[in-house]
This record gives C-alpha cells, structure tokens and sequence, in this order.
C-alpha cells in the first residue's frame, strides 16, 4: 500500500475541534491503494456506470445545452427546478411515496442531504441514533458536529427493534436529536429492515417523539422478493433521502430530501449556506435522461448485473471462506457483511490482501467507536464474476493464513485477546 508519509502541518493549531473527530474515509484512501491493474476491488461502492449508454446521457446534456443553455449554465432556485423536483415526485411516486414538488428540496447527492441533516439537528454532545455498522459517510458527516452516536446492532430483518426500544427507553422522551437508517440493502451489511420493524420503528419514533431519516440509494436494486413499502410511505414524518446516483450516475451530484415543511425550511437555509443552488447544468441534463431515454431498461440492465455478481460472490464465498466465516445474503444493493472470528484482526489483515491483489473494507469503518474489526464489507458491484471469484479465492487464502495461527494456538488452549471490542450483531 505504499509508506504515509507524515507532513508537519504548522496550521494544527488552528483547525476547530470539531474537525478533529472527522476521520478519513477508509473507502477512499483506499482507491488509492486499489489502482494496481490487477487489483481485484472489493471496497468501492461504485456503480457499474459503463452499462449506462453513453449516447443517451450524450443526447440528454446537449438537449439541456441546445434547448435549455441559458438556465443550464445559469444560477438556480436553492430548492433545485421544478422540472427535477417533478421528475422526483414520479420517482416517489412509483415507490409508494406521495409527495409534491413543494415537499423537495434537490441536494449534491444524498451525501450533502446528511451534511445538512447534521448542520441541522446536531449540537456538541447531542445523542443520534443510526444501526450499527452503518454507511461511513454518514458517520462522516455526522462527526463533524460531535454527537453521541448509538449503534443499534442489526440481524438479518435489519435494525433490532427490541434492541432501539430498550435504548429509547433508557435515553427517555426526546432523548435522541434523531434516528438515522438506511432499510433497503443496508451499506454495509446488506440486510433490509422488514415491513413488521418498519412499523414497529415508525411507532417508537412516534412515541418517544423523534425524527426518521430514511436514506434509500439503493430501494431500486431490488434483485428478488416483493418491494418494501419505504417508511416515508408509512408516515410523512419521515425525512426521506434519496438520490440519482445509483438509477442514472452519480457523477451528476444530484439527489434530494423530502420533509416536513418547517423541516424542510431549515433544509434550505442550509443548502443556501452551502452552495446557493445545485448545479442547473446537471439538473437539465436529469431531466432531459428521465424524459427521453429508456432509463428503466437501463436500470432493470444495471440491476441484473449486479444480482449476477451477488450471485457470484456468494457461490464464492461458499466455496472459498473458512468455515469460521459468517455472510448476510442481500436481496439487493451492493454490500454483503462478513464475520469473523472476534479475535480476527481483519484490518491488519487488509494490508496483506492488497499484497495478494485485493481490497475490502474493514469494519471498523463503519463504527464510531472500533467496534467491527472482524469483520469486513465486500461490495460485489464493480467487479466481473470471473473477477469476484478469483478475489474471493485470494481472500480466503489470507484468511486461512491467519486463521491457521490462531487454530493452532486454540488447540494449546492460549487464543490471543480480541482486537477492540467485538461486533454485536447476531
Ligand atoms: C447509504 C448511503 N447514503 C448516501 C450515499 C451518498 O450517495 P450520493 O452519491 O447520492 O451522495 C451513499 C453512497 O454510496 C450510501 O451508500
């Protein structure tokens, strides 16, 4: 992976405390590790972009150039176009989700939505509850405003409901700023919440009276088995994030928020302070894509794809793991979550696989607090099945390696403490 070199920085001094708690993306110092031509990548979370037909987003920025240049390359309205805002509602729509153009606001992707998600709700110490692990980003952002984040630890239904409600209770009425979850294809772990916990999530919300924020980029990829009503649905409450980045591409930097109105209002305030307006230009160009291409074939084309490397990676992760290994199965999305033995220090392991030419993400990444070094987050949607095969053979043999050591001193009775504390998940 190359020596970090360590650069004095004379400005330490100077930077506000709340940068300090703000981490590095593991995913993203890890695309620079990843660039080797015969690294197998198992850590990005990046679509299949190339199975977007480049002639139809070729044909939808000139139409928003040709037809539209003027608003394309002028300033906006901060709540983004009428005409995307309208192209959402359909979106919405399709999902069971009932909105109006009024209830959006568009942001630079679903990843500025939770920077003013945080700007807005979160104050030095406040407590915010997400499932844990959860998307990185997230974590991300929401770090830079010092909260008290709790996980609630997930099983294969999703976040465990009984598990939140014994932690509303302990933290009292209003006790958390809000409740954070991803319920479809959860990033990393790949599970979805169940329609039974939605309900029972939406009525201890309701009862200890705290905010939703559902964030859904992955709802469309749906691989098998009925869609799942999303909470917005249930209750419009809920603060929705969604956005375009996994149904068109995320190069645009396009997403949006659906919320309550005086909600909704501090979301703008936001995004004002932000950045004025998201780009008009990729604006037009979505709408021009969502108009006048068959941007569903492409979709049911993307989706297809990544069920055969789902696919893929669980044929091979059944040939190849150890036995000691444990995977969740997701019926959608891009993340399948590995378990290991607790004392399998799965991110000191990491540099050895990019040796052997393959990377993951380790768990810890997505903890606030260390948790989850055990485990590991496989994305399966960029790689060739052939591919993912041949990475997942790599992997198991660095785990075997390791697994080798500590089978044989298990066998003398002295097994090695575990590093930090354990994922809780079941
Ligand atoms: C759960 C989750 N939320 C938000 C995002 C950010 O997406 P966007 O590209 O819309 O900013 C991602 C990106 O992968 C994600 O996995």
């Amino acid at each position: 992976m190359g020596t970090a070199r360590v650069v004095f920085d004379r400005w330490s001094d100077r930077y506000s405390k709340r940068m300090a708690d703000v981490r590095s993306s593991a995913v993203r110092d890890l695309f620079a590790a990843a660039t080797r031509p015969d690294m197998i990548s198992f850590s990005g979370g990046m679509p299949e972009i190339r199975r977007v037909p480049i002639d139809s987003v070729i044909a939808a920025a000139t139409s928003a150039l040709r037809d539209s240049g003027t608003e394309a390359l002028q300033y906006g309205s901060s709540e983004g176009r009428p005409q995307v805002r309208e192209v959402v509602v359909g979106l919405m729509g399709e999902i069971g989700v009932r909105v109006k153009a009024d209830d959006l606001v568009i942001t630079a992707g679903a990843q500025q939505a939770l920077d003013l998600v945080a700007k807005i709700f979160i104050d030095p110490g406040d407590t915010i509850i997400c499932e844990g692990p959860t998307y990185l980003g997230a974590l991300q952002a929401f770090s830079a405003y010092q909260p008290n984040v709790v996980c609630i630890p997930m099983d294969d239904d999703g976040m465990r409901t009984d598990l939140l409600a014994e932690e509303l209770k302990r933290l009292g009425q209003r006790g958390a700023k809000f409740i954070y979850t991803i319920p479809n294809f959860q990033n990393p772990a790949g599970v979805t919440l169940t329609p039974t916990r939605r309900r029972e999530l939406l009525d201890l919300a309701r009862e200890y009276d705290i905010p939703v924020i559902e964030d859904d980029p992955y709802g469309r990829l749906r691989f098998e088995g009925g869609h799942c009503l999303p909470l917005r649905a249930l209750d419009d409450e809920v603060i929705y994030l969604g956005t375009f980045s996994k149904i068109f591409a995320p190069g645009l930097r396009l997403g949006w928020v659906a919320a309550p109105k005086p909600i909704l209002a501090k979301f703008l305030l936001a995004k004002q302070a932000a950045d004025l307006c998201g780009s008009s230009y990729a604006q037009v160009t979505a709408e021009r894509y969502f108009a006048d291409t068959r941007w569903r074939k492409t979709l049911q084309t993307l989706t297809s794809a990544y069920a055969e490397r789902r696919d893929a990676m669980i044929a091979a992760l059944e040939e190849f793991f150890p036995a000691e290994a444990h995977w969740t199965v997701p019926a959608g999305g891009f993340f399948v979550w590995v378990e290991m033995p607790s004392f399998l220090d799965l991110k000191s392991i990491l540099a050895e696989a990019v040796e052997r030419g393959v990377t993951y993400v380790p768990g810890d990444a997505f903890f606030p607090d260390g948790r989850g070094r055990n485990c590991m987050r496989l994305g399966f949607c960029y790689a060739e099945p052939a591919k993912i095969r041949e990475g997942i053979e790599r992997l198991a043999e660095v785990l075997e390696d390791r697994l080798e050591l500590y089978r044989a001193f298990a066998a003398a009775g002295v097994l090695p403490a575990a590093p930090g504390t354990t994922d809780e998940r079941g």
